[in-house]
């Protein structure tokens, strides 16, 4: 018999990869989409195939802040496995849109959750989409015992989706797990997340198509693994016997500079840095190719994750496979192809 799961953000960067993921491993998918006055679809085009064909990837439209849609859906597709990888998930733009973000990113979860729990599908195994953006101040490591002391709009709205998991499936026995996952990346990571925005951007200043890349703090630690390698952490997760909570990192820091030194090493570009502050450049070729604009910072900063993945590798018998430098690799390479 084939297995039947629902992915909630399915043309998101995760949602895509785990996608191809669930239709390798021979699973029916249902992705739910949000009606957009243009074409949402780029990351998952390759797999979506005429939705009038009998295929194993269907979409259905569907909002996180629209209870009778999220009810609707859960009817009608009765899976094994829920997916909730929705979210507003831009950690300076929750603080435009705090209420948006808690409607979707908590009172979704909720959402879901009761769904599940009202139609009685007692077979359903449930994943949500946490962060390490809930540790916030907490110094690293994090693990699954840090206390949890977020620093914006968008980790105390994950924050209540962590716990209104936890008390769903404790309440009422639901298979309900928490992934708490650190920063992971890929060649489809969105244009406003740093990493996709540098190498981007050294992209196109390398091809002599931009000048200025424009950065705010530069000094902040991310731990950043790859979005193939998380997606898999997560199927792992519902394939156990009993529900549980599990970060997933690297194990590794690095800056917001290192990675663009990073990047410029494997671009081959010879990045200088000068001044401080607001001033601080990075030249290439007697150029100031990168600036500081202090619109990019943040009303409040998370300055330093680093995620200790040992519970998922002595649960899950999962371990990050890619290193951050075959990341920028893979992101380096698709990010030439589209600019040339
Ligand atoms: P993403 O690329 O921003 O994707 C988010 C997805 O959620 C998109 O498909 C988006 O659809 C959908 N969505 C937004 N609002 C919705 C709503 N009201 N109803 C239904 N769908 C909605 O995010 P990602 O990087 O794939 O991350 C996946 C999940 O993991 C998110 O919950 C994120 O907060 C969480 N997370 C991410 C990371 C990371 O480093 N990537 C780390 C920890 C946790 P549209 O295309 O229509 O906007
Ligand atoms: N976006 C952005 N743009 N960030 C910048 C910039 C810039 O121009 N300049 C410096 N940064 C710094 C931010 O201040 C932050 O410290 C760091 O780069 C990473 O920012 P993002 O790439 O936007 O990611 P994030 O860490 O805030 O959030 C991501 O990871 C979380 C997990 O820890 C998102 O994917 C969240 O959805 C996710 O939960």
């Amino acid at each position: 018999m084939k297995k039947t799961a629902l992915i909630f953000g399915v043309n998101g960067q995760d949602g895509s990869y785990l996608s191809k993921l669930l239709l390798k491993k021979n699973y029916n998918v249902f992705g739910v989409i949000r009606r957009s006055s243009s074409f949402n679809t780029s990351r998952i085009d390759d797999i979506y195939k005429d939705p009038h064909e009998r295929t194993s990837f269907k979409l259905i439209y569907g909002d996180l802040t629209d209870s009778l849609s999220v009810l609707k859906i859960l009817k009608m597709t009765n899976p094994q496995e829920v997916y909730n990888l929705a979210a507003q998930s831009h950690v300076k733009v929750s603080f435009d849109v705090p209420e948006y973000t808690a409607n979707v990113d908590a009172i979704g979860t909720l959402r879901i959750l009761d769904a599940i729990k009202t139609l009685n599908l007692k077979k359903t195994k449930f994943y949500q989409a946490g962060t390490s953006e809930m540790f916030g101040k907490s110094p690293p490591p994090q693990n699954e015992l840090t206390n949890f002391r977020p620093q914006s709009p968008y980790a105390v709205a994950k924050l209540y989706a962590h716990w209104i998991t936890a008390c769903y499936r404790d309440a009422y026995n639901l298979f309900a797990c928490n992934g708490i996952l650190f920063n992971h990346e890929s060649p489809v990571r969105g244009g406003t997340f740093v990493t996709k925005k540098i190498i981007s951007s050294l992209c196109k200043i390398k091809e002599g198509r931009k000048n200025t890349l424009y950065l705010g703090n530069l000094y902040a630690k991310r731990d950043w693994g790859h979005a193939k390698d998380y997606v898999e952490a997560m199927w792992k997760m519902l394939q156990k016997r009993n529900a549980s909570d599990f970060v997933i990192a690297t194990g590794k820091s690095y800056s917001v500079k290192d990675f663009v030194n990073l990047a410029s090493k494997e671009l081959k570009m010879n990045i200088k840095w000068k001044g401080k502050g607001l001033k601080e450049i990075g030249i290439y070729k007697n150029k100031a190719i990168i600036k500081i604009d202090k619109k990019y910072f943040r009303p409040l900063e998370v300055e330093h994750l680093r995620g200790s993945y040992k519970k998922a590798k002595n649960v899950l018998n999962w371990s990050p496979r890619n290193s951050l430098k075959q990341l920028i690799k893979d992101m380096i390479i698709s990010e030439l192809n589209e600019v040339k």
